[in-house]
């Protein structure tokens, strides 16, 4: 299993992630919509509600949640450059927020917490172990009755870790094709890159990306993407195919850029697999809400974890 390192800020400029993320992914805007109103429904009532954002990377979404009223919050990330840039986003909300640079696995805050929240966090922590001891952490700091509001991508259900790497496909068809569409291309692109750690991670830890393998990826998204959205099993196929010819395009080389040569370490799961790993911790899954295309796709899951 590859070691995961707090390296998001050398493959992508703060700026850059901020922009497309927000801008031009097809549903992440819709989810941090979502995760803005379930933590405003949790602390609504509620004086100086004390909230953790995890994983806040370069605090893309912080200064939406300093819209809820009273909130005191805080925001932690363990990528140093993402959290000097959450600073300088930050610092004209200097007395309602505090950026921290720390790893949310260890990260001890001084008082109990009324809420957690993560957007597109929780798929880049290390599975076994490392997972556990995170949600452990967030769980042991809640408030008895306290929320883990957790909004993340899943893949649609598998049944074992080749057909996990099919679905992986299937979904990043859909979000690289549709920005292609839309003209976004360094957003295709980066997911392109992100596709490939995926199917990497856990299952092939010494392969590395080539801008041959980018390449491949951007000319095979919009054939499996417009067969998905008619018939799941054909698309299915065109996956399998295009596994096989990444398979022998096989690299084991950097080529000297960070933004190609680090993994995201990203590793999508299913929404059965998600709950498993969170219900093992204690939390109940209280509420969830799927924004995207077809089950069979995958999607975008806001779930609402309670303590
Ligand atoms: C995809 S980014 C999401 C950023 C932000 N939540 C957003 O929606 O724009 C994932 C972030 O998680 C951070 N991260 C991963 N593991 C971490 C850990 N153990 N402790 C703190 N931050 C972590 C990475 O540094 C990265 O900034």
């Amino acid at each position: 299993m590859a070691q995961h390192t707090s390296t998001y800020s050398k493959i992508i400029s703060p700026e850059e992630y901020n922009r497309i993320m927000t801008n031009e992914h097809l549903y992440i805007a819709l989810a941090d919509k979502s995760i803005k109103d379930f933590v405003e429904k949790e602390v609504t009532g509620k004086t100086n509600p004390e909230v953790i954002e995890i994983g806040c990377g370069p605090a893309r979404i912080t200064p939406l949640f300093l819209q809820i009223p009273n909130i005191h919050l805080t925001a932690i990330d363990y990528d140093l450059d993402f959290i000097d840039h959450a600073k300088k986003i930050l610092k004209p909300y200097d007395s309602r927020v505090k950026a921290i640079n720390a790893d949310v696995s260890t990260y001890v805050h001084p008082r109990p917490v009324d809420v957690f929240y993560s957007e597109g966090f929780h798929h880049h922590v290390q599975k076994g172990e490392v997972v556990n001891k995170y949600l452990t952490n967030v769980y042991s700091q809640l408030k008895n009755g306290g929320a883990y509001i957790l909004g993340d991508e899943n893949l649609s259900e598998y049944t074992s870790s080749e057909d996990r790497l099919i679905k992986v496909i299937v979904w990043y068809a859909h979000i690289i094709s549709n920005a292609k569409k839309s003209g976004f291309n360094y957003l295709a692109q980066e997911e392109a890159k992100t596709l490939l750690d995926d199917l990497y991670e856990n299952y092939d830890d010494e392969a590395l990306k080539s801008k041959e393998q980018i390449d491949l990826v951007l000319n095979w998204v919009d054939k499996i993407d417009e067969t998905s959205s008619e018939n799941v099993s054909e698309a299915t196929l065109l996956a399998k195919n295009f596994l096989e010819i990444l398979k022998q395009k096989r690299n084991l080389k950097k080529i000297g850029d960070t933004t190609i040569d680090l993994s995201r370490g990203d590793f999508k799961v299913s929404d059965s697999v998600f709950r498993k790993e969170v219900q093992g911790i204690g939390f109940k899954v209280e509420k969830v809400e799927r924004i995207g295309p077809s089950k069979d796709v995958g999607g975008l899951y806001v779930y609402l974890l309670r303590k």
